[in-house]
């Protein structure tokens, strides 16, 4: 045979191989691991970008619409549309949800910033919280009721609701959502909360422990994980922190992963990060964690380089959104899993 013919061969073999290679949802699906991606309104509108969340994850989280500032810009304005537009994609897709954020220090509306009556903060938090679980009843896997109230010093951050409800607005919101929607998992998310021996992540430990023993509705934890290719997991802290509030009877969640390289990106960084990326994923399935999120799949969209100068290349996806090696090593990862 010619060498054109067997050149032929070749290619179409190729391609018949891409075509039926099982996609990463599909495997992830298969291993029966919930695996994320942090989404914008524009993912679900673009068909390059639609095609790609469906073909990669089964779990989806909304980057920034349910967030007050977007979500009830004004006390009296819901803006629904984006959040049912998310909620319809994910059951048309047959996809989990994880909700994020109801109570957060971070992009808030002014009129929840301007808040300094303790019942109107009461009220507000309540209602926001009530409106939401209740549209939304069931549709939600695990939701980020409260986000980052301790601070880097390990205390209590001083946000809005704790001037002016004061630490009781974490019982709170966590009762409310429980009253509202029993069937949602609630979560209580952070950064920086994922090692144990930390002043942070110990802070974070007992407060999560005291609502427990205190029999206040949280179901678990979230660790936000965002977290640099140059500094290689902490294996031992971190396993032992997952086990240490899965002994309290917690679920932790893995809720916003990304690991970004100090720029110019080197082949050395890149490896870096692939060991960054596949540890996270290798013990997220040994120890058993609920969901493993990424926040963000592509740099075109990156949160990183605006908050962390001269850091980028954070995603698994480049800024064209093709899939990286790091992005290919993870699918043999979750195709490995037991
Ligand atoms: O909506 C405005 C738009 O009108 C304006 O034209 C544009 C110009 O910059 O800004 C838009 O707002 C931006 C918003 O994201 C929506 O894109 C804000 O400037 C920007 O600050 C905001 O950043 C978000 C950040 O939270 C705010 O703290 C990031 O997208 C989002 O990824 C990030 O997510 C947080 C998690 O919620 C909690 N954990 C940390 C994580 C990373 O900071």
């Amino acid at each position: 045979m010619k060498t054109q013919h067997w050149f032929m061969i070749l290619v179409s073999s190729f391609i018949l191989l891409s075509c039926f290679s099982p996609t990463m949802r599909k495997i992830a699906d298969t291993k029966q691991f919930l695996l994320g991606v942090a989404v914008r309104p524009s993912d679900l509108l673009d068909p390059k970008d639609t095609k790609l969340v469906q073909d990669n994850f089964n779990i989806l989280v909304p980057e920034n619409i349910m967030k007050l500032q977007y979500l009830r810009p004004t006390e009296t304005f819901w803006n629904w549309s984006d959040p049912d537009k998310l909620v319809q994609f994910a059951e048309a897709n047959n996809m989990k949800l994880r909700g994020h954020t109801f109570v957060w220090h971070n992009q808030n509306p002014p009129f929840i910033n301007n808040l300094s009556d303790k019942n109107k903060a009461i009220q507000i938090l309540q209602d926001t919280i009530t409106q939401v679980l209740t549209r939304y009843n069931g549709k939600f896997y695990e939701y980020d009721v409260c986000n980052e109230v301790i601070d880097d010093n390990g205390v209590l951050r001083n946000s809005i609701w704790m001037k002016t409800i004061g630490p009781e607005y974490i019982d709170m919101a966590f009762k409310t959502a429980r009253q509202a929607d029993p069937s949602v998992k609630l979560i209580l998310n952070d950064y920086n909360n994922d090692y144990a021996g930390t002043t942070k992540g110990d802070a974070f430990y007992k407060l999560v422990k005291d609502m427990v023993d205190r029999k206040i509705p949280i179901d678990g934890v979230g660790f936000q994980l965002h977290v640099m290719a140059e500094q290689p997991i902490n294996e031992q802290a971190l396993r032992a922190n997952i086990k240490r509030f899965r002994d309290l009877g917690l679920s932790v969640s893995f809720t916003e992963v990304d690991v970004r390289i100090k720029l110019p990106v080197t082949p050395e960084k890149e490896a870096a990060q692939q060991k960054v990326y596949l540890d996270l994923l290798r013990i997220a399935r040994e120890e058993q964690v609920s969901c493993f999120m990424l926040w963000g799949y592509t740099d075109a969209y990156s949160w990183i380089p605006g908050t962390f100068a001269g850091y980028g290349s954070a995603h698994p996806f480049d800024a064209k959104k093709n899939p990286k090696p790091v992005f290919s090593e993870m699918k043999k990862l979750v195709t490995s899993f037991k």
